[in-house]
């Protein structure tokens, strides 16, 4: 999929958020991780100078850190504008307040600039996108999907989410997805069709609580395993 760089508001979170929005315990941190339309996260980063293993993707990646950058701040303003014009939509526990929150963006996008040139050279950041991924079968332990699927609900059909999360059941041995709202704040109705199938598939899908709220009411993710195949 093809996307235009002025469609998109690369906006990124960090280890910590990413470690409250999918419950992340110590050892799921050792695990080999795909972040999945990862953007601007700095995520990888993180964890890779601790010593984790992750592999993050995104259409993005097409573009330069200082292009990623640059549209950053050129969207930062209105975002915050738009944030603060809809008190009534935004849960102030992880982050304080909104000026916190806009601090929060702009370090992640830093560390995620210092990032990339190095990450993309050793091939922790690749340009691919849902529904089709370039790696083998059951290749990940954990995928991630964080501020993708269902919160693009109004713009992604229920297909494009069957087909995506059909993907990551193949290429890891986990799944979590989060959040299960969509960008204007209602559940998600392409959570049902999901769940159904991955049930149809004798999958086990949950929905658990998290430590992470910032969309009001946004603090659930989806979680399932993929049991391997008998050899
Ligand atoms: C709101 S950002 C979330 C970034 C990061 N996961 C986070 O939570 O900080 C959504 C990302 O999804 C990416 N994206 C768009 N289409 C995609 C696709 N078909 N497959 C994977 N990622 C996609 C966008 O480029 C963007 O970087």
């Amino acid at each position: 999929m093809s996307i235009s760089l002025a469609k998109v508001i690369p906006f990124g979170r960090s280890l910590a958020e990413y470690q409250a929005m999918f419950s992340l315990s110590p050892e799921d941190q050792q695990l080999n991780i795909l972040d999945c339309g990862g953007g601007p996260a700095s995520f990888n980063g993180e964890l890779t100078a601790q010593g984790g293993h992750v592999t993050t993707v995104d259409p993005l990646y097409q573009f330069s850190a200082t292009q990623i950058k640059q549209r950053f701040q050129a969207s930062l303003d209105d975002v915050m504008a738009q944030i603060e014009a809809t008190p009534e939509n935004w849960c102030w526990s992880f982050h304080p307040n909104s000026a916190d929150l806009k601090q929060n963006r702009i370090k992640v996008m830093e560390r995620f600039t210092a990032d990339f040139s190095q990450g993309k050279a050793s091939s922790r950041y690749l340009e691919a996108s849902l529904p089709q991924l370039p790696f083998k079968d059951g290749q990940f332990d954990l995928a991630l999907c964080s501020h993708f699927l269902f919160l693009y609900s109004d713009l992604l059909s229920p297909e494009f989410h069957l087909q995506a999360v059909q993907e990551l059941c193949r290429i890891a041995k986990e799944v979590r997805i989060f959040p299960l709202r969509t960008l204007a704040s209602q559940p998600s109705t392409d959570v049902e069709p999901v769940c159904r199938m991955l049930r149809s598939q004798g999958l086990h899908p949950e929905i658990v609580q998290v430590e992470y709220e910032l969309q009001k009411g946004g603090n659930e993710m989806l979680r399932f395993s993929i049991p391997s195949s008998p050899t």
